[in-house]
């Protein structure tokens, strides 16, 4: 395939690219958005693969690997379930990271030595910045990926002067840049081989340092701010994939890698403003705050409980009803028995709303696409801020597998590791029902005061269950 075709291709690649995120930024218009994206990534793909114009038995390696890439994609995509979606994301982040870092050592020993003196520290300063960038996202990756399994607590760790030591690491990977693109070592190109060994070396203690750093960045990160680092790992990843783009000279690798990397960093921030947290604090690992947040999963004081019967009649003398669903709702797969009661209160009159934390769940949106996955109508779907102040003017809440995000503490303990998230004030309708399995808290491990209100009643049990069983007496 010549140049030319092929720039072609990863112009119309690029525009599909854009146009997917445009789609993907409204529920309406989500599903075109994935199409352009898919067409977008298998004309990409074709073309760089048709572009390569490598041999027979090099074409024969490239369509092995894609082949067996492409096998595990589908398998994985088709076995995972939605609410293990969020893990898989983090696993295919550390993925690019770990890309990145290849590409960077690739890139590195099999240099062009026909490069000038500035052009080659152009090139070792890519290569530094892309493994930099890919070690991080890569172990940074790995903890989202057992925090958000449960394979590591969902609690921040706090080594001593931990903030020290990320800066510490900072400085030394500067340090060690200096050192890599030292002029004399790089006026010299054939030192520009593996017998180079100070450049090597200072090369792989960065790597090394930017490992832990990537670890370090994420265990500090408390469970409440899990979907900040998540979005920030995906930027992350954006700019690993756009340096190694640098890296192999290929303009739509570096296009695709800055368009994921600052969609992602745009995100990060509507999180950031969405939970009250100060962006630089989080990814920097927590810093600036004080460290004095504790955690109780006590109870403090009594609960009521109230059975599906009696849910059904409260429903039935309601005018108004809101359903805030949460990460048990996702567990429980109850989307759709909650938009069949949606329905049937709607033809009885009732008025039902969503109401829609931007963190409920475990992943960017994760609500609006299971109600979407069940035909609830967008316009009964409000955000935070939409429905917020009608909690008071409400006869029923319905809180389904939502903990974290209707957790008052927020706003009422100032040493809560959730203090300031803004959170759906759901106690101050006349009556609130919390679908639940135990007393257990939610991901960030607080216990919820809202449980122990006087106008709050408990339904134990899996949430697709209870809901169901509301159903038959409506
Ligand atoms: P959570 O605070 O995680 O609470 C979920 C609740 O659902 C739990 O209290 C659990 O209680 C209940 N539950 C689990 N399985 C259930 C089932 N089968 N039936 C009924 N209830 C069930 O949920 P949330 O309010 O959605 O908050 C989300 C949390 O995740 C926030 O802390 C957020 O920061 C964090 N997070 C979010 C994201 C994104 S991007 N959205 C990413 C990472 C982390 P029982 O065990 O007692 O049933």
């Amino acid at each position: 395939m010549s140049q030319g075709l092929v720039t072609a291709a990863y112009i119309v690649a690029a525009i599909l690219f854009i146009c997917s995120l445009a789609g993907l930024s409204q529920h309406s218009t989500s599903m075109r958005g994935n199409f352009f994206g898919i067409i977008g990534m298998t004309l990409a793909l074709l073309a760089t693969v048709a572009g390569l114009g490598a041999s027979a038995e090099m074409m024969t390696r490239v369509a092995a690997a894609m082949a067996i890439g492409g096998a595990i994609g589908v398998y994985l995509a088709r076995k995972v379930e939605m609410t293990g979606m969020p893990e898989l994301v983090a696993m295919l982040h550390s993925f690019v990271g770990l890309a990145a870092v290849l590409v960077g050592f690739n890139s590195y020993l099999h240099h062009d030595t026909d490069m000038d003196a500035v052009m080659v520290n152009i090139h070792l300063t890519e290569v530094f910045l892309g493994i930099f960038i890919g070690a991080i996202t890569f172990t940074g990756s790995i903890v989202a990926f057992g925090k958000l399994r449960g394979i590591f607590s969902s609690k921040p760790l706090s080594l001593p002067q931990r903030h020290k030591l990320n800066m510490l690491a900072l400085l030394l990977s500067l340090l060690l840049l200096a050192v890599f693109i030292n002029p004399e070592m790089v006026s010299l190109p054939a030192n520009l081989t593996p017998t180079a060994g100070t450049q090597l070396l200072a090369l792989l203690v960065m790597t090394l340092i930017a490992l832990a750093f990537g670890w370090h960045l994420v265990a500090s990160i408390g469970g409440a701010d899990m979907p900040v680092v998540i979005s920030m790992l995906n930027s992350y990843s954006g700019w690993a994939a756009a340096a190694a783009g640098f890296m192999l000279n290929n303009d739509l690798l570096i296009v695709t890698g800055a368009l994921v990397g600052s969609s992602g960093a745009i995100l990060s921030y509507i999180m950031c403003k969405a939970m009250n947290r100060s962006f630089i604090s989080v990814i920097a690992g927590g810093f600036g705050t004080d460290g004095a947040a504790s955690a109780t999963a006590e109870e403090v004081g009594e609960y009521r409980e109230i059975t599906a019967e009696e849910t059904a009649e409260l429903l039935k003398n309601s005018e108004s009803v809101i359903i805030t669903p949460g990460y048990g709702m996702a567990v429980a797969q109850a989307q759709y028995p909650v938009a069949d009661i949606t329905k049937k209160l709607r033809e009885r009159g009732v008025k039902v709303r969503f109401g829609i934390h931007p963190v409920a769940g475990r992943l960017p949106g994760h609500m609006n696409v299971l109600l979407a996955e069940a035909k609830v109508p967008y316009d009964v779907v409000l955000e935070l801020d939409e429905i917020n102040d009608d909690f008071s003017a409400t006869d029923t809440v319905l809180v389904i597998g939502a903990n974290d995000t209707v957790n008052p503490a927020a706003l009422e303990d100032p040493h809560s590791p959730i203090a300031g998230m803004p959170v759906l004030e759901v106690w101050k309708a006349q009556n609130v029902v919390v679908f639940k399995r135990s007393m257990n808290t939610g991901y960030a491990g607080v216990q919820n005061p809202l449980f122990f209100k006087e106008n709050t009643q408990m339904l134990f049990g899996d949430a697709k269950a209870s809901v169901e069983a509301i159903l038959k007496y409506l």
